[in-house]
């Protein structure tokens, strides 16, 4: 081969390298990674890609420079040399790839083996590490709890930052999918199993929860928030809740009820500041109990552990989830019928 064709091989390699560089760079293709765990992801991802870039480079440059030089000329009627392959290029070309997909599934295997390990306790006296929180599914919402701290229970996911966590995934009902884009993995949440996932946040901030699994009518509404703080920030929120728990339970434990099980996720209800049109409009119960030929109170209860029993017109059945009964105390049913009742009534 001349030397002006492998510089002109060379020059169309590198266009077709820095444009495709370019749009893999340029292009904000991923969240900015906000764990240890995204950042060995985001590391094997950018090993991947500048591998792709050097291959796709190559080629281009090969095909390109061929279709020029190697076109058939217009009085050009001959035959062309009869080639029978090429031992040496044909090792070349299937030793090469082979290095390069066994380097991938090295740089592969190291992280996956280290995003899912757990650390664990170097010192008792550190309650944080690694801090488990049990992360409850259903539709359409998130509980996150902490057996470190009496089980106090959130709506949204709190960690604190630099710690590892351990994310025990599990759904009451259907399935769903456990996902922070930020945190670079997803995990699925199984009726009657619990899921493991290891998470040590590295960035301060708040980033949504995604329910990423289809789960219902309400699955595109199925998020939370995952808010990232500092230890001493997150020891005051944590030992704040104990305390209210401690408490006893005020008037207000009606409101507490419907949050905490999402009512507010589907619903919408004026005194809680709900605002969903999913489910029926719980400011309307009066007029909806009337239809159901029901006493309100009655039919509020019963709405709630036997939802299928009257549906308003409208509305698809199948939808409320028919659980409730045993996710809810006595008390907080009662306080929770009480509570829409008064509520629905102003
Ligand atoms: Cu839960 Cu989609």
């Amino acid at each position: 081969m001349r030397r002006g064709s492998i510089v002109q091989l060379v020059a169309i390699g590198i266009v077709f390298g820095a444009a495709a560089a370019a749009v893999a760079l340029l292009v904000p293709w991923l969240p900015d990674p906000a764990s240890r765990q995204a950042g060995r992801i985001d590391f094997v991802f950018w090993f991947v890609t500048a591998i792709c870039i050097a291959i796709f480079a190559l080629v281009a440059a090969v095909i390109v420079y061929s279709l020029v030089k190697f076109r058939v000329r217009a009085d050009d009627d001959s035959d062309g040399p009869p080639i029978h392959g090429h031992t040496g290029l044909e090792i070349v070309w299937t030793a090469i790839p082979a290095a390069l997909v066994t380097a991938i599934s090295i740089v592969s295997a190291v992280v996956l083996a280290k995003n899912e390990d757990i650390p664990h306790a170097s010192a008792a006296s550190e309650p944080l590490k690694p801090l488990v929180v049990d992360v409850k599914a259903q539709q359409f919402f998130w509980t996150f709890s902490y057996p470190a701290f009496k089980d106090i229970a959130s709506p949204t996911l709190k960690v604190p930052v630099n710690t590892p966590v351990e994310l025990r995934i599990t759904s009451v009902d259907v399935n769903h999918s456990f996902w922070v884009p930020e945190w670079g993995q997803k995990l699925d949440a199984v009726p009657g199993s619990t899921n493991t996932l290891p998470v040590t946040p590295d960035k301060k901030g708040t980033f949504p929860v995604v329910c990423t699994e289809l789960c219902g009518l309400g699955h595109a509404l199925m998020r939370s928030t995952a808010e990232v703080t500092s230890s001493k920030d997150f020891l005051a929120w944590a030992k704040g809740q104990q305390k209210k728990i401690a408490a006893p339970a005020g008037s207000s434990s009606g409101k507490a009820v419907f949050d905490a099980n999402g009512c507010n996720t589907c619903h919408t209800f004026t005194p809680a500041g709900a605002n969903k049109k999913i489910g029926p409009d719980l400011d309307k119960l009066p007029a909806e109990a009337q239809r159901a030929g029901k006493p309100l109170e009655q039919f509020i209860r019963e709405s709630i552990v036997n939802p299928n029993a009257y549906v308003e017109p409208g509305y698809p059945k199948n939808v409320m989830p028919p659980n409730f009964q045993q996710l809810l105390s006595k008390a907080q049913l009662d306080a929770v019928v009480k509570y829409l009742a008064a509520g629905s009534k102003q």
